[in-house]
Formats: C-alpha cells, structure tokens, sequence
C-alpha cells in the first residue's frame, strides 16, 4: 500500500510529525497558514492535512480537494473548517477540546490563591516601590467553600486540586453528575453562591449560560467572596461584576474571558475592569501551555492515525461515530456514503453476490451520511472495494489494511 502523505501547517508541535512518522506516513512541515489560493494548489499532493485556527478550509478548498481522507484542526476550535462540505465529501475533521483542561484548571488554583492574598495588587506595589506588608484582608485558601459551576471536564479538575488543598468542594450542574472525593453537588445555583468563599464558572457557552451572571446572582455570593470566570466572556454581565466589586461586596475576581476580545496580540484591549482593585485580568490563557500544546499534538494525531489506519472516526466532529477493534487476519473496508434507502441493502447484496465471509461490521449513522466498516478476509477486500465503490450512494470507499 502508498505511503499517505500528510500536511502540517502553522507549527504544529514537533510530536505530532513524531507520532505520525513512526506510524509510516510521510509527513511535511510548514510553519505559516496558507491561503485560499495555495492551498487550492497544494492540496492535491496530499492525503490528508493537518491546521491550527488560521488555515480556512472553506467549502471552495473541501469541494476541490475531494481525495482528502481526513483533516486535523490541531487546536480546540473547528469553526475554520466548513465541517458540512467536508462531511459531504466523506471528510471527518477532528479537534482535541480537552488537551488544555488541566491548564485551565491550575490556572483557576493559582487565581484563587492569588486573590485571597492579593498577590496581584501586592506585587504593583512592589514595583512601584510600595511596602504593603499588612496582612489584613489576605487569606489562606485551606477550609475554604469553592463553589464550581459545571462540573465538566475542568470543573471536576479544580475539584480534585482544590481539594487536595484543604479546600471544602460544592458544585452546580444542570446533569447529575458524579462527585470527585468529598465534593458535593447541590440542588440550586443560589444555594452554591450563598455557601461559598470562591465561586468559579465552567459552563459552556449556551444561550442559557449567556448572562448567567447578573447582579442578582452576585448579591446572592458572600460578602468577601471572589468570583473567576474561565469558561466564556458572555457569561458574566461585565458592568454588574464592576458594580458589584466598587461596592465592596464582592473581594475580587480573576477574569480570563471577556464578552469581546482583541482578534490578535496587536489589538489593544480595554475593559470596564481595567483599574479596578483587586482584579486579575488575564487574555485568554487559561489553555495556554507548553504542554497543552504537546497534548493537542499528540490527541489529534493519534486521531488521524487511528483514522487512516483502522477508520475510527471516534472523536470526529462532523462524522458518526464508528470504533472497531482491528482483527490480525482481515483486511479492512471502509464505506461512506449517502443515508438514503436502500444504500446499506446494496453494500450488502454485494458482499452476499461475493460469497465473502464478513468477520466484523459496524455502522453508524446521522441524517447524511452512512459510515460503514467492514472486516473480510484478505484475499475479497479489492474486488468488494471496487463494486462497492461504483454504488451511485457511495461517497468514498477504500481498503484500510
Ligand atoms: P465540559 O463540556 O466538559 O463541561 C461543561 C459542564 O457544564 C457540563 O458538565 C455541563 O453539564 C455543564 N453545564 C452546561 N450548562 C450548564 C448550566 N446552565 N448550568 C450549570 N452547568 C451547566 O466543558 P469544559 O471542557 O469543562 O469547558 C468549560 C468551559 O471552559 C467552556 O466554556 C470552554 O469554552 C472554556 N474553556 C476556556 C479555556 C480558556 O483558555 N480560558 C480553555 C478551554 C476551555
């Protein structure tokens, strides 16, 4: 079988180029994003390309790169993508939403921290030459109630960290879920802010999550309470957060996500917050790390390793589901075509007309698309690829190994 030829754009961690070398593809390496253009012009050479945010695979660039067998957006977000086009075209996309995760949630420790000991502001003072050695307002973080909205995949790791710090774990989810360690779920959003010395949000960005935070919710926290806001900037009505800091009610806040945010490092930043006493802003970091970046590396290329290799789509964003275990003595086919009757019941006939013995078959559906694996034995796989291939439903149909 060819080697399959893989693109990787805009420096994508060296150990993505590792995995997928030592996997028996040929990888080449470019550090920048290419355009419309050139990627119209390259592409053909490839059989599958992995990105990060600013390489644009519009529907221009899917529709005429049709032979792609999978793209790779090595980073959390898939909106560069045109995922319908490439869904049509028998594409799955993947991402990696979760390789920052423990980024975020020690970047919610260290706020925590930092606010109950105002080591921000502390900090200024020392650069401006101001001795404040006082410790009147700081706090240790040990017997403290942090409350977590959305016990997701962060919530439940600052769950687990701030509980490793002595801290006392209550959290809100609109699922039930299962609490880690001592960590309580409680009934009601208000019952959390009225309990806790910390209240940290890592819901996802919904139409119910926009404005969760207004100024009743925030009358309802503590006295002397922090909030940190991680997850969205829509979540949080930003004039009442100030209000409610100015007043004195609330002790401080981190904020690392705003309701609108500078497209590039070039871009000044302003908020009603900036000035504001006891105030972490942060731009956005919470997933930025090195070793974010090596796990996004290492997540998407096993994605599309284990894709070209044994056709599993699990983790794909666009494509049903399918994760079949590989048997030794068979050889793999893969089959994506259009959902519409009578599509399955011609693959079949197929196989049935050939005689061929099938030792394994899944598929998974959505309102598009079929996704079909089968395992059979070697010596059918080609003449049942090229049959099937001519099915007027098939989108795409190859031999894997
Ligand atoms: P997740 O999907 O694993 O968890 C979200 C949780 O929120 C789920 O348990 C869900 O049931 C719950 N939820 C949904 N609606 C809710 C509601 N109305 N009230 C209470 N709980 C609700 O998501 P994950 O990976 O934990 O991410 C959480 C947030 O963090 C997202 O908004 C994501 O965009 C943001 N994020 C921020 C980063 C940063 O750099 N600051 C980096 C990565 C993610």
């Amino acid at each position: 079988m060819k080697k399959l030829k893989v693109l990787l754009c805009e420096n994508i961690h060296p150990m993505a180029k590792e995995n997928l070398e030592s996997n028996g593809f040929d990888v080449e390496l470019i550090t920048y994003a290419p355009d419309e253009k050139e990627l119209l012009e390259i592409l053909p050479k490839y059989d599958a390309i992995g990105i990060r945010s600013k390489t644009k695979m519009t529907e221009k660039v899917v529709q005429n790169n049709k032979h792609l067998l999978t793209i790779g957006c090595f980073c959390i977000g898939t909106n560069q993508v045109n995922l319908e086009a490439a869904k049509k075209c028998g594409i799955p996309v993947f991402n990696a939403p979760h390789s920052n995760t423990r980024s975020v949630a020690e970047l919610v420790i260290a706020e925590a921290i930092s606010l109950a000991r105002q080591i921000a502001q502390r900090s200024m003072y020392a650069h401006q030459g101001r001795w404040d050695k006082s410790a009147l307002g700081s706090f240790e973080v040990r017997t403290k109630t942090i409350g977590i909205v959305g016990y997701g995949h962060i919530g439940s790791q600052v769950s687990v960290l701030a509980e490793a710090m002595g801290m006392k774990v209550i959290y809100f989810d609109v699922l039930k879920k299962l609490p880690l360690g001592n960590a309580t779920q409680v009934g009601e959003m208000e019952e959390l802010f009225r309990n806790s010395d910390f209240v940290t949000l890592h819901v996802p960005e919904l139409p119910e999550t926009k404005n969760m935070i207004t100024k009743k919710e925030l009358s309802q926290m503590k006295k002397g309470a922090y909030l940190i806001n991680a997850s969205r900037g829509s979540v949080v009505v930003i004039e009442d957060l100030k209000d409610s800091l100015e007043s004195g009610h609330l002790g401080g806040c981190a904020i690392d996500v705003f309701p609108s945010e500078p497209a590039s490092n070039k871009e000044e930043f302003s908020s009603p917050l900036q000035g504001v006493s006891n105030v972490i802003l942060t731009p956005h970091i919470g997933g930025s790390t090195e070793e974010a970046q090596v796990n996004i590396g290492g997540e998407v290329s096993e994605s599309v390793k284990r894709f070209l290799k044994a056709g599993s789509s699990s983790g794909s964003v666009n494509f049903p589901q399918v994760d079949l275990p590989v048997k030794g003595d068979s050889s793999r086919l893969l089959n994506i075509h259009r959902n519409e009757p009578g599509a399955l019941s011609a693959i079949n006939t197929i196989i049935a007309d050939s005689g061929a013995n099938i030792d394994g078959q899944y598929l998974s559906t959505d309102n598009e698309i079929g996704y079909l694996v089968v395992d059979v034995h070697a010596s059918e796989a080609q003449k049942l690829e090229s049959e099937i291939k001519k099915l007027e439903k098939s989108i795409r149909t190859r031999i894997v190994s």
